[in-house]
């Protein structure tokens, strides 16, 4: 048997503008993770993915071309040269990563679903194969996904990332405390990203400008990282979520709890990913955390997770 991981991930900054080439960062979050395991079946059982928290099994035999964890092994399989042979596998997948919220849920199946698949098959691939493999399933997700999600999700460190550019990972000088709080209700990243095109298309020089403001914040959050500058993160924050609200991927779930977090001490917040829905992010502090926790359950968030970066 082999088992294999992935975490979740925040964007921190610079979602949206980052579709349209402008940097952002994203961190991988190890408190909720996916996990695949793989075990040989019976001979001529063919492969068969088991989905096991939603009860869903899907058999590669007979799945469509578009089904996303057929698709996942079929890549995987097509790219170690094994797509021809006869393998009878059981691939299970489990996740603690609440899906549609933004914590990048579909990217960590895919790259655990990768990871495990080739490690079982004794050619383990590196972050950036998985990387590439796994945006292949992203796409069938998000449509025109900027790649974000795959690679913080792959690399499994924080990372600036910019569309077409090589990844730069980069350190964290003093580590920081983030609340992720959950809206419970369901994120669109799709249909954002589609409205946000829309509106884009519509005014290309105002959004540009506001995609502009965007990566100009994500450049500051960086150096503010890597110097130690905690400080000026949560201002930074809330300029972000400015900016995100002018390009209409807020909701009033989103705007409740950034509130509430703010109204309880966090010295910044917003939302993180695709929005409409999903979670949100608030700068805490050890001391703070557990105050602004219960704040962000009173406000009616369903899930709320305290987590380190650069811890
Ligand atoms: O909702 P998530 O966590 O998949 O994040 C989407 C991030 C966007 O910038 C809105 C889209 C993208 O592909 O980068």
């Amino acid at each position: 048997m082999t088992q294999a991981h992935a975490p979740a991930k925040v964007i921190l900054f610079g979602e949206h503008a980052v579709v349209y080439g402008r940097p952002a960062i994203a961190v991988p979050v190890t408190d909720v993770h996916a996990t695949v395991t793989v075990e040989p079946a019976q001979s001529g059982k063919g492969i068969a993915v088991n989905a096991r928290d939603i009860a869903h099994t899907v058999c590669l035999d007979d799945a469509p071309p578009d089904e996303p964890l057929a698709l996942t092994v079929r890549n995987t399989l097509a790219h170690l040269g094994l797509h021809e042979c006869n393998l009878d596998l059981t691939l299970t997948i489990t996740s603690t990563i609440p899906v549609a919220s933004g914590l990048g849920s579909g990217a960590a199946v895919a790259v655990a679903l990768i990871r495990a698949l080739s490690a079982h098959l004794g050619r383990p691939l590196d972050a950036a194969q998985i990387s590439t493999l796994a945006y292949q399933t992203e796409t069938l997700f998000h449509g025109t996904p900027s790649g974000i999600d795959n690679t913080v999700v792959a690399y499994e460190q924080p990372v600036y990332f910019k569309k077409n550019y090589p990844i730069e990972i980069f350190g964290v000088h003093t580590p920081f405390w983030i609340a992720i709080a959950d809206t419970g209700k369901p994120g669109l990243t799709r249909v954002a990203v589609a409205d946000v095109r829309t509106a884009w298309q519509r005014d290309p020089a105002h959004y540009d400008a506001l995609f502009d403001a965007i990566g100009r914040i994500v450049d500051r959050a960086r150096r503010a990282i890597e110097t130690g500058n905690v400080n000026a993160l949560g201002p930074l924050m809330d300029e972000n979520q400015a900016l995100l609200r002018q390009i209409d991927v807020s909701s009033p779930e989103l705007e409740t709890l950034i509130a509430a977090a703010l109204r309880a001490g966090a010295a910044g917040a917003k939302l993180c990913g695709g929005g409409r829905g999903g979670n949100m992010i608030a700068l805490v502090t050890p001391r703070n955390a557990e105050s602004i926790r219960r704040a962000l359950l009173d406000a009616g968030a369903k899930n709320v997770i305290v987590t380190g970066v650069g811890t």
